[in-house]
């Protein structure tokens, strides 16, 4: 068989001979890329999800031998960089402005990697997409997101730009992954843009010079109100409230042009909408009372601040008209991908 290298891929082959030195199973680049003896804890809790990415990674080495194209050298690297992502992210250091690591609230509301990489399985998100990130928090799921090499990555939390050095954060992260591995195979990753700003009330993208003037996927992991009290003292419905808040303030904001959303919310908020549409329950208060219900708690007196302004109301309208809802495994609640499409 003849191997011809594409150009580009590396001087001398230099790309296979790299390739073919790296381990051949997932559980082998797995203990090659672990420093200490630490276990995964993707790995132990999550084993079928484990499975396709060790499966993502052999089979993309395998192909890279067999058809040594630098396309197919881009596709190993990328599954090396989603690999070393998915085992090692829950050891990433969140580094606080002040130098000083943040071992603390943040790990608890991050979005784990099991999560991360069936959110991703439903996005597919390619080269050409412009991708915003809403409640971005310290950049675990941002780790995931720069991986996928979009076009433009910029991420959005009100909180964390101000408390952490988010790019130093994330420098780190990408060195202690993947600092073993020669140059040639290491993943690609856009470099994320961070800005500060309130999801509930975001700027006219057009007019914002920090914004691109679209996206065309926008991903949302927002506080859940059963856990927020480590971040921001919200209670259910009030965290419901500043999700559909931010699809709304995020409508009015995005420019002009279709864009596709993929909320990570608690299963109950996700059947919550649809089930609205469904009902033709077409005002807020009512669908807050339809999710008081499902959680078992008094739908009484739906408070203002748990509703929304009937033109915020009106902007969602067009994107729950679409909304689906998609399962995914999680250990802990109920966890759903919610996806909108807008055109
Ligand atoms: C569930 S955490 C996101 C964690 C993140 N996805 C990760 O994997 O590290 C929710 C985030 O929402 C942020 N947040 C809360 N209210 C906000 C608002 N009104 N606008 C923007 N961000 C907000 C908090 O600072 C927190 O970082």
């Amino acid at each position: 068989m003849t191997i011809r290298l594409e150009e580009g891929v590396g001087a001398g082959g230099e790309g296979l001979s790299v390739a073919s030195a790296l381990p051949q199973t997932g559980l082998e680049l797995y203990q090659f890329l672990k420093k200490a003896d630490v276990e995964s804890k993707a790995r132990v809790k999550f084993p079928e999800i484990t499975r396709t990415v060790d499966q993502a990674y052999s089979s993309q080495r395998a192909t890279y031998l067999q058809s040594p194209t630098k396309e197919n050298l881009t596709k190993l690297a990328s599954a090396i960089g989603f690999a070393g992502a998915f085992n090692f992210i829950e050891d990433m250091q969140p580094i606080c402005k002040d130098g000083t690591v943040d071992g603390t609230i943040f790990p608890f509301v991050k979005l784990g990697p099991p999560a991360a990489v069936q959110v991703l399985e439903i996005a597919k998100i390619t080269a050409t997409d412009n991708v915003l990130e809403l409640f971005s928090g310290v950049g675990y799921f941002t780790f995931f997101l720069a991986l996928s090499s979009p076009q433009v990555l910029d991420c959005v939390d009100l909180y964390s730009c101000q408390t952490h050095d988010l790019e130093s954060t994330f420098t780190n992260a990408y060195a202690s992954i993947f600092s073993e591995l020669s140059e040639i195979v290491r993943p690609t990753v856009t470099k994320p843009g961070f800005i500060q700003a309130d999801c509930e009330a975001l700027p006219n993208f057009e007019q914002d010079a920090s914004f691109q003037h679209h996206y065309n996927k926008v991903l949302l992991h927002p506080p859940y109100g059963r856990e927020s009290r480590k971040i921001v003292d919200l209670s259910e419905a009030q965290a419901f409230t500043l999700w559909l808040k931010s699809l709304a303030s995020l409508s009015k904001a995005n420019g002009q042009g279709a864009f596709q959303t993929y909320s990570t919310v608690p299963s109950e908020w996700a059947e919550t909408v649809i089930q609205s549409m469904r009902d033709q329950q077409v005002d807020c208060a009512g669908t807050i009372r339809v999710l008081k219900d499902k959680l078992g708690i008094s739908s009484q007196g739906v408070t203002a601040e748990e509703s929304i302004a009937e033109s915020q109301w009106a902007n969602l309208l067009p994107l729950f008209a679409t909304a689906q809802a998609h399962t995914i495994k999680s250990r802990k609640i109920g966890i759903s991908v919610l996806t909108t499409e807008a055109a």
